[in-house]
């Protein structure tokens, strides 16, 4: 697990700068203890899951992809329309990132304006790259292109699919408003791929193990740079501390959405690696409250608590 020494300790400093998530109503004597606590997220597309995480107090903001829509029943653009329209009204004032699926500037740009139509609390959530693994006649710049024009024209955007600190800063540059790093995917991946008698973080050493991709050695070693100098559990949260470092050193004021969260362990990493935000499987966030030990703490007190019955 990530030591709280090996932490960035400017990230305190940053969450001073960001907005206050639990502001102190005028006239309160008790001042909110957690005013810049971070954010919490549903990741689901599910009404049924967000509803009673909204009810609990939970969370105050949820982030939806095209997998989770399908998941959630979603069998058409149409089908989608109507769940992100109902999630959205649901949410507000709170955040939706709702994605696009186009993959064409012009296409992407028209579809981020009918999505952010939906409501005033809809973030636009735009794939950071990638395209060329779908077309290789796409531009590489789409996302970067997509997320500087929708900035352009006031509509927040949501940068997702981050995999490396290289990536968020030009999707901060461009002006997204938040950047996804998905973290569990990468922590899944060094699990997976990494050689364990090599440094932790050697899967993606792409010069090394595969075959260079066109561009030569420059665009291998860019592409190959993420945070790993620990254990290969902990790569995913390195990463988002390292993203967190990053924006504090320039005053990057875009948030860092942590995302693909796996276990409660990495929570609690992501909290001491200064997230902004995390948004978490409702699986998860329905466990948070609870510990095996808490149960059965719970189960004594209540039975010894029976002598006061009348
Ligand atoms: O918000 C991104 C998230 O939905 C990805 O999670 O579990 O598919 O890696 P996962």
């Amino acid at each position: 697990m990530l030591q709280p020494g090996q932490i960035h300790q400017g990230s305190g400093a940053r969450r001073v700068t960001m907005e206050e998530v639990n502001p102190t109503n005028k006239g309160k004597k008790l001042a909110h203890p957690a005013s810049f606590a971070p954010r919490i997220f549903a990741d689901t597309a599910d009404l049924d899951e967000i509803k009673p995480l909204m009810e609990g107090g939970i969370i105050n903001g949820v982030t939806t992809n095209p997998s989770l829509m399908k998941r959630a029943g979603a069998t058409s653009w149409d089908g989608a329309m109507k769940m992100m329209k109902e999630i959205v009204k649901y949410m507000a004032p709170y955040p939706v990132s709702l994605e696009l699926t186009e993959l064409t500037p012009e296409k992407m740009i028209k579809q981020a304006k009918v999505l952010a139509g939906i409501g005033p609390n809809v973030v636009v959530k735009v794939p950071t790259g990638g395209y060329q693994a779908i077309d290789k006649n796409l531009d590489p710049f789409t996302g970067l292109k997509v997320i500087n024009a929708l900035w352009r024209n006031d509509i927040k955007v949501n940068a997702t699919l981050i995999f490396n600190t290289t990536q968020a800063f030009w999707a901060a540059n461009a002006g997204a408003s938040y950047v996804s790093p998905f973290l569990g995917r990468l922590a899944d991946y060094m699990y997976k791929h990494d050689h364990v008698e090599r440094e932790p973080g050697n899967s993606l050493n792409f010069l090394e193990d595969h075959k260079a991709p066109a561009g030569g050695p420059e665009r291998t070693a860019n592409s190959a740079y993420v945070a790993s100098g620990g254990a290969r559990r902990d790569s995913g949260v390195r990463l988002i501390n390292e993203i967190v470092s990053v924006f504090n050193n320039y005053r990057i004021k875009t948030e860092v959405l942590a995302a693909s969260f796996r276990n409660a362990v990495q929570l609690s990493e992501c909290l001491l690696a200064g997230a902004d935000i995390l948004t978490v499987p409702a699986s998860l966030l329905m466990g948070v409250a609870d510990h095996p030990l808490t149960n059965e703490g719970m189960v004594a007190f209540v039975e010894d608590s029976k002598v006061f019955e009348k």
